[in-house]
């Protein structure tokens, strides 16, 4: 079993990964942290608390609010992909459970150091609270066995042209993270992507006799309006639930390690994770600048079909 911490900014996608993160035998998950992002920090605590109502898991599943603003920029959200509510305009019930008097930050320090065994956390989300941690609790980095990042790209962005928004919500955290020293696996939109709900999958989930299944059919069938066109448009993609399947079924996908950095500059290409893919890497004068870069494991490919299955 992989015990876990999930770092979320429920968020449609962020949702439907609780749901298979809370019901997959093969992960205990021990705590949730939210941060904001998609949506304001109470709405992303909010929608937690509801999701993991729906999904029943278990009541004293401890979630924390974090960090309401990126280490250096003020918070820019992505409710035009998630709806205003982040959950897709979906209204899920109030919630039963509450949220923790403890910040996030503190939340992790104590599961991390209670844990018998290093945790892998699985961030989807910016990296705020987890770059707070590392700066805040050094001594806790050794309890952290992997984190599996939703974030970056080593190719297109969405938030910008090569920026994708995890990473470009708070690039500072992100390459505090990156360079923490602990193993990173780089879950981007090379893969995230790639896994694309279609007709058949949105009427099967939706046709289910599960209500946990119906809301997911729900949340994947929201469409969003292209503020180029104004036009409705199908996103269906499984987003953040894709980097937990990378967790449990990581045959699934082709990794590659590369050295990897962040770009901090103002400017185009800020928040852009560069995937340094040459034969002769870290040798040159551009990595001389900042030291040796990471090594990074990056998700570069998948089966899509099989990681709708295990989704499903
Ligand atoms: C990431 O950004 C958010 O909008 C999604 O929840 C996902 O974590 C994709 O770039
Ligand atoms: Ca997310």
């Amino acid at each position: 079993k992989h015990h876990i911490i999930l770092d979320v900014d429920t968020g449609k996608d962020d949702a439907l990964a609780l749901m298979l993160a809370v019901r997959h035998p093969d992960l205990e998950v021990r705590a949730v942290t939210c941060v904001e992002g998609n949506t304001s920090l109470e709405q992303v605590v909010a929608n937690t608390l509801r999701v993991l109502d729906l999904v029943g898991a278990p009541s004293d599943l401890p979630v924390a609010a974090g960090a309401r603003t990126p280490l250096v920029e003020p918070p820019r959200d992505a409710s035009m992909f998630h709806g205003a509510n982040g959950l897709g305009d979906l209204t899920l019930p109030e919630p039963t459970r509450t949220v923790s008097e403890l910040h996030a930050v503190e939340l992790l320090r104590r599961e991390l150091l209670a844990a018998e065994e290093p945790l892998t956390l699985v961030t989807l989300a910016p990296l705020t609270n987890v770059a707070l941690l590392l700066r805040m609790h050094p001594e806790v980095r050794d309890r952290i066995g992997r984190i599996v990042m939703m974030g970056g790209s080593a190719s297109r962005g969405n938030a910008t042209a090569v920026a994708e928004f995890n990473v470009w919500h708070d690039p500072e955290a992100a390459h505090v993270v990156l360079t923490s020293g602990v193993p990173v696996t780089l879950y981007g939109l090379d893969v995230f992507d790639r896994v694309v709900a279609d007709d058949d999958v949105i009427a099967r989930l939706r046709a289910s006799d599960d209500a946990v299944a119906r809301t997911a059919g729900e949340l994947l069938a929201h469409e969003f309006v292209d503020p180029r066109t104004g036009e409705r448009k199908p996103y269906r993609k499984i987003g953040d639930a894709g980097a937990v399947v990378a967790l449990v079924a990581p045959e699934l996908f082709a990794f590659e390690t590369w050295p990897v950095q962040v770009d901090l500059a103002p400017g185009l290409g800020r928040g852009q994770t560069l995937v340094d893919r040459r034969d002769a890497a870290g040798e040159d004068l551009v990595h001389g600048l900042r030291g040796p870069w990471p090594l990074v494991d990056v998700a570069l490919d998948v089966d899509p079909r099989a990681v709708l299955e295990l989704f499903l």
